[in-house]
């Protein structure tokens, strides 16, 4: 097989949420391919980071402070993209919180914040590249989306709703503009290591966890990134509407 079906070169891609974990990493493999990265996010520091290592090798990036939970920080994100690169052939939804809380006792307050980053923000940034993307007829879209797209985990409903509320769209968003030449597909990670889930390896249940993957190991944000270059990668042209998991395991262990 022609190896180029899995380059980057000459793509322009946005990744949200560059500047730590998942994000980071996915926005530096795909600077790596030959992509042009856009790296999205509130603080510019932690992106400036990420820019630092793709131009240490070489590789194109540029940053755009932007919140995606904010209508405005969404429409000036995609105008300074286009603005600079006149088009936009990857998205990458990665920016995501989570608030842990009993759901008894879940706030209003908190609901709304996760709500609106995991799922809203992650639905009208898409909608606003993807009118873009509809005109090009071409686009590869890509949601970090979770094992919480698919199954239990405790102390997260308003997390569980946003990433299941992902997971339903990658099928609707596949099915409604396939006929445009734009794949909507999902990642579903595993226990990855990085700052948002620090807190859980830290705890009693990080111990759990870690028995419990067949691999042995909690995943690193590179573990992800190879996935979703293939995502972005004319090589998974017909493959679109799906959720893939990269667990080390965990969910074939039932
Ligand atoms: N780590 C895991 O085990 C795991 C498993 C399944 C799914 N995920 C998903 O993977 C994605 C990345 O998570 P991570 O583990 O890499 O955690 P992380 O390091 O905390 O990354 C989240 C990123 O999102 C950015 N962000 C948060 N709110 C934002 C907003 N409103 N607008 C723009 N950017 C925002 C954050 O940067 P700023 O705060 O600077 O904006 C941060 O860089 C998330 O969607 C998460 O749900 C992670």
């Amino acid at each position: 097989m022609n190896l180029e079906r899995f380059s980057l070169e000459g793509k322009v891609a946005i990744v949200t949420g560059a500047g730590t974990g998942i994000g980071k990493g996915i926005a530096t493999a795909m600077a790596e391919s030959g992509a042009r990265v856009v790296l999205a996010g509130r603080t510019r520091s932690r992106l400036e980071e990420t820019e630092e290592t793709i131009r240490g090798f070489g590789g194109e990036a540029q940053v755009v402070e932007a919140d995606v939970s904010d209508r405005e920080g969404r429409k000036s994100l995609v105008s300074a993209v286009l603005d600079a690169w006149k088009q936009i052939d990857i998205l990458v939804n990665n920016a995501g919180v989570n608030v842990r809380t009993p759901p008894e006792d879940y706030r209003e307050d908190d609901w709304d914040r996760v709500v609106n980053t995991n799922l809203k923000g992650t639905f009208f940034l898409t909608q606003l590249v993807a009118r873009h993307m509809i005109e090009r007829k071409y686009g590869k879209i890509i949601h970090i989306a979770s094992l919480a797209t698919i199954t239990g985990i405790p102390l997260i409903p308003a997390y569980t709703a946003a990433k299941g509320g992902i997971g339903s769209l990658t099928y609707q968003l596949a099915i409604d503009w396939a006929r445009y030449n734009i794949n909507v597909n999902s990642i579903c990670p595993g226990y990855i290591r990085t700052p948002l889930t620090r807190p859980v390896e830290e705890s009693e249940r990080g111990a759990y966890i870690l028995n419990r993957v067949p691999a042995g190991r909690w995943g690193e944000p590179e573990d992800i990134a190879g996935t979703a270059v293939f995502l972005a990668a004319p090589a998974s042209d017909f493959l679109t509407g799906q959720l893939i998991v990269v667990d080390g395991g965990w969910m074939a262990g039932g």
